[in-house]
């Protein structure tokens, strides 16, 4: 039997939402977005929560930041702890103070922000008691270590080698404290070795539902909330007991942005 744990989740409002530049393969400058549209979806996301028993907290959009609705790079919060970004790209510089002034302000008094470029949860997935931590496009390897000294938890380095799945987040998912999801030609071979290893019954992605991010998904351990486009999968999760709840956030994929993007999960200490 699955059981749900409910969730504390941090979003941030797309009311600045644009492509306006590209920083990875996903964003077209050129093509047209549907801010009102993207704000509905990213509604409907933050009532699917709710009526699931999650405790969703909003930070302020900032204009100029069109990216700062992609929460989950923001920090990583383990343990009430919290390592607020540094990112790679100068479009993106501004929202780790945001975010470090948020946390701060909102019980989050212990926390640091990373040395070296760290996306945060974009690149840092905790399951169980492991951090996986992905490098290759964003995070530098770095900031594993830094990850690693913070928290005092293991971190596992994975390495990302297709564009199109920059951060871990696009390319695997964490379902409860011992199973993940992922696509495997995302990952290095060492890496995709280092999976199989620690995950052997992982839930495999097929090419056509990592292309809509449908490992771009979070789960409270029973309910897995994930792109509505990866129908293959939400099929492979029902048959292992989860119960996916499909979403459709087009408007945001078009800055290579989906559900987890959109959320920081604000782990309370112990
Ligand atoms: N346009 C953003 C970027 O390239 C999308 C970030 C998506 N966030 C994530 N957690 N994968 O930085």
């Amino acid at each position: 039997m699955r059981t749900a744990r409910a969730r504390h989740y941090l979003m941030c409002r797309p009311t600045y939402f644009d492509v306006v530049y590209s920083i990875n393969p996903w964003m077209d400058p050129k093509k047209p977005v549907d801010t009102p549209l993207a704000i509905a979806q990213w509604e409907r996301l933050r009532e699917v929560y709710l009526s699931l028993g999650h405790t969703v907290d909003t930070i302020e959009p900032v204009r100029g930041l069109p990216d700062m609705v992609f929460a989950a790079n923001g920090a990583t919060v383990v343990d009430g702890r919290a390592l607020v970004a540094r990112f790679r790209d100068a479009e993106r510089i501004a929202e780790g103070p945001a975010y470090h002034d948020w946390l701060r302000a909102n019980g989050f008094p212990d926390l640091r922000t990373a040395s070296v470029v760290n996306e945060g949860e974009g690149d840092y997935l905790l399951v169980g008691d492991v951090l996986l931590a992905g490098t290759g496009f964003r995070s530098d390897p770095r900031s594993h270590d830094e990850a690693q000294e913070f928290f005092g938890r293991p971190v596992i380095g994975l390495t990302l080698v297709d564009p199109d799945y920059y951060h871990l987040d696009t390319a695997l998912t964490v379902l409860d404290e011992k199973t993940v999801a992922y696509y495997p030609p995302a990952f290095s071979p060492g890496s995709l070795a280092v999976l199989q290893r620690l995950f052997p019954d992982a839930v495999l992605a097929s090419a056509e539902d990592a292309a809509v991010f449908g490992l771009n998904a979070t789960s409270d351990g029973l309910n897995v909330v994930l792109p509505r486009n990866a129908t293959a999968l939400a099929e492979q999760l029902r048959e292992r007991g989860f119960r996916p709840v499909g979403v459709d956030l087009s408007e945001l994929l078009k800055a290579g942005g989906s559900v987890k993007c959109c959320t920081l999960e604000l782990r309370p200490a112990h």
